[in-house]
């Protein structure tokens, strides 16, 4: 059940016909979030133009690219191509919450800085989302494991071997935090 008094609409575009003003509940960076939505609305927009998250990037809109990759119960998925009532219920993830609350970067982005797996900017996010959800999943993944993945997510202006290294940072990283942790 939401509350009426914290819910956002989806503002811009009238709705297509045939849509429907919904609720939805679910977890966005571990905050609960109640939102007014068209029925039909994507995720992604939900998450850039109701909630702020400008981290989470569209470029294909077609489910292609992976730019837009956000976590949904810890799974990577295409922000553009998920409709948002599905996430009614779920956590959600996006590059805003992977930094501490103090500013202290994350292991997959102190990897990618170090190994220089930040190149435009663009792709960049999506490039993270989809390393936070490989390393949940297996958090020492081979290169044909990463490559994989990475396959996913379209790099337009390089290789990905930087990339590729950066994950492999990102999970030594990950396993030294996590043991600090133990
Ligand atoms: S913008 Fe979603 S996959 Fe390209
Ligand atoms: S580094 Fe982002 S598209 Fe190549």
């Amino acid at each position: 059940m939401s509350d009426p008094d914290t819910e956002t609409s989806v503002a811009g575009a009238p709705a297509p016909r045939g849509a429907l003003d919904i609720s939805i509940e679910f977890s966005l960076n571990g905050e609960k979030q109640n939102c007014r939505i068209d029925s039909n609305a994507v995720l992604l927009d939900v998450l850039r133009e109701n909630l702020g998250c400008r981290g989470v990037r569209g470029s294909c809109e077609r489910g292609v690219c992976g730019a837009c990759t956000v976590l949904v119960d810890d799974v990577p998925v295409a922000s553009c191509s998920t409709f948002a009532f599905a996430v009614d219920g779920a956590s959600v993830e996006t590059v805003e919450g992977l930094a501490a609350a103090d500013g202290t970067l994350s292991p997959q982005q102190r990897a990618f800085a170090e190994c220089g797996g930040y190149q435009c900017g663009f792709c960049t996010s999506g490039m993270l989302m989809l390393t936070t959800g490989l390393l949940r999943r297996e958090p020492r993944p081979d290169r044909g494991t990463i490559r994989d993945w990475i396959s996913s997510n379209t790099c337009r202006c390089t290789g990905y071997e930087m990339i590729m290294e950066s994950v492999e940072r990102a999970a030594e990283l990950t396993a030294a935090q996590d043991g600090d942790r133990v």
